[in-house]
């Protein structure tokens, strides 16, 4: 597959917290492909299908976890998690982290990072949550494309982030205030407070 922009293709994110088998059969291919493709997710080798069901069965079964997943003409190419701190971290209890964004490579092009990004946006400030923040590697140059695009603050640099390839690679951290649909505005309930 490739994006032809002559070709309409079917966009949609979705929310889940139960994976049917077709959808979790077509979520653990595609994590695979993109770990082969060498793009995020931390895992560096393709894994066996039972660690990626585990390991998707296990982020359903988590509180603060939300699972959030792409699909192209209807198949799952992608997905993306939200992490909320635990309830005893009241003073971070208005951000929350999001993790682990990929697409496959063969749904890429076709802007369902974008959306995944926008729908997880949405669903954080249902809930209230005023900061989103995220890291990625150093190297990973689109998704720097992406988050910058959507607006994402880089605030700084782990200079050992990672561990690639046998090679030490930095990382960038990300924030990205956002409005919630009711209430003060999240310059007013945030107030001051040093950027960029
Ligand atoms: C980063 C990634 C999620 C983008 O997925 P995608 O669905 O192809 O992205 P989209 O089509 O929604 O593109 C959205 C934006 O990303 C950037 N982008 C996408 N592909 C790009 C490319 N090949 N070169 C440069 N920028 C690119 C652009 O800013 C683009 O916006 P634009 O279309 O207005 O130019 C995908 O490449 C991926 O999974 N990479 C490996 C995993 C990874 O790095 N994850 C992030 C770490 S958490």
């Amino acid at each position: 597959m490739s994006a032809d922009p002559s070709v309409v293709h079917q966009l949609a994110i979705e929310r889940v917290d139960n994976l049917e088998p077709q959808d979790l059969a077509d979520l653990c291919e595609a994590t695979n492909a993109a770990i082969a493709e060498g793009g995020g997710f931390g895992w560096l080798e393709a894994q066996s299908r039972a660690a990626l069901e585990r390991h998707f069965r296990g982020v359903l079964l988590v509180p603060e976890r939300e699972l959030f997943i792409a699909r192209l003409d209807g198949e799952v190419a992608g997905s993306a998690q939200m992490v909320r701190p635990p309830r005893n971290n009241e003073a971070q209890g208005f951000s929350a982290q999001l993790t682990h964004a990929f697409i496959a490579p063969y749904a890429r092009g076709f802007g369902l990072a974008r959306l995944l990004i926008r729908k997880i946006e949405e669903r954080a400030a249902g809930l209230g949550i005023r900061v989103l923040n995220l890291d990625v590697r150093a190297t990973q140059k689109t998704a720097i494309a992406l988050f910058e695009g959507l607006g994402y603050v880089r605030w700084g640099t782990h200079p050992a982030y990672a561990r690639v390839n046998g090679e030490t690679v930095a990382g960038y951290h990300y924030y990205r205030v956002i409005e919630v649909p009711h209430g003060r505005s999240s310059a007013e309930a945030l107030g001051d407070f040093k950027g960029d």
